[in-house]
């Protein structure tokens, strides 16, 4: 499968815990294009899952955001995404650059991420969780299509990220 994004652009990745956010981008996207709220409610809590430091966090993922398309500069928003209002915030600040919006939706299924969840060496969501983000992945999948993305991927299978590629197109 062969993705194109437009470079620069502001790539959401949607997806429960599991799903392969996280794997997707480092395997397609350079450290420094990605900018992961996991990452920073560990810079500011040493604990990737403290939801308590999630404002904190995610106020300075917008400072990056801000940051970085204001030099137009393309970025990865590795987070679930997988509410509406948040994915509208992240769609209004882009336009405030006129900076297109691609989303990647991992629509895999609850057993899939559970599995991979189970399989992960490092820290693990609890399961309700991943049940209850399973279920408002199926929410964003009906919908991602209206929300207007210049570009909307959507992954089914994880094995299938060995045969991914992704090319830049210049914007
Ligand atoms: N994984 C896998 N095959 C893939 C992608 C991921 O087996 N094609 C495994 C990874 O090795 C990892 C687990 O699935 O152990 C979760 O992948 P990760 O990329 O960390 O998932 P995220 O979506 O980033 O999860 P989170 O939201 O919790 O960060
Ligand atoms: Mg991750």
């Amino acid at each position: 499968m062969r993705l194109t994004i437009a470079d620069p652009a502001l790539v959401l990745l949607v997806g429960p815990s599991g799903a392969g956010k996280s794997t997707f981008a480092h395997a397609h996207f350079r450290q420094t294009e990605i900018v992961s709220s996991d990452e920073l409610r560990a810079r500011v809590s040493d604990d990737a899952h403290d939801q308590d430091a999630s404002p904190d966090a995610f106020r300075i993922l917008t400072l990056l955001l801000n940051a970085r398309l204001r030099r137009r500069l393309l970025t990865v928003v590795d987070a679930t995404n997988l509410r509406a209002s948040n994915r509208r915030r992240l769609q209004s600040l882009a336009a405030r650059y006129g900076i297109p919006v691609v989303a990647v939706a991992f629509d895999l299924s609850e057993q899939e991420f559970l599995a991979n969840n189970r399989r992960r060496p490092d820290r693990r969501v609890e399961e309700p969780v991943v049940v209850d983000q399973a279920r408002r992945m199926e929410e964003a999948m009906v919908q991602l299509p209206a929300e207007g993305y210049s570009q909307l991927y959507v992954l089914r299978r994880p094995p299938a990220f060995g045969e991914i590629e992704v090319d830049r197109s210049p914007g």
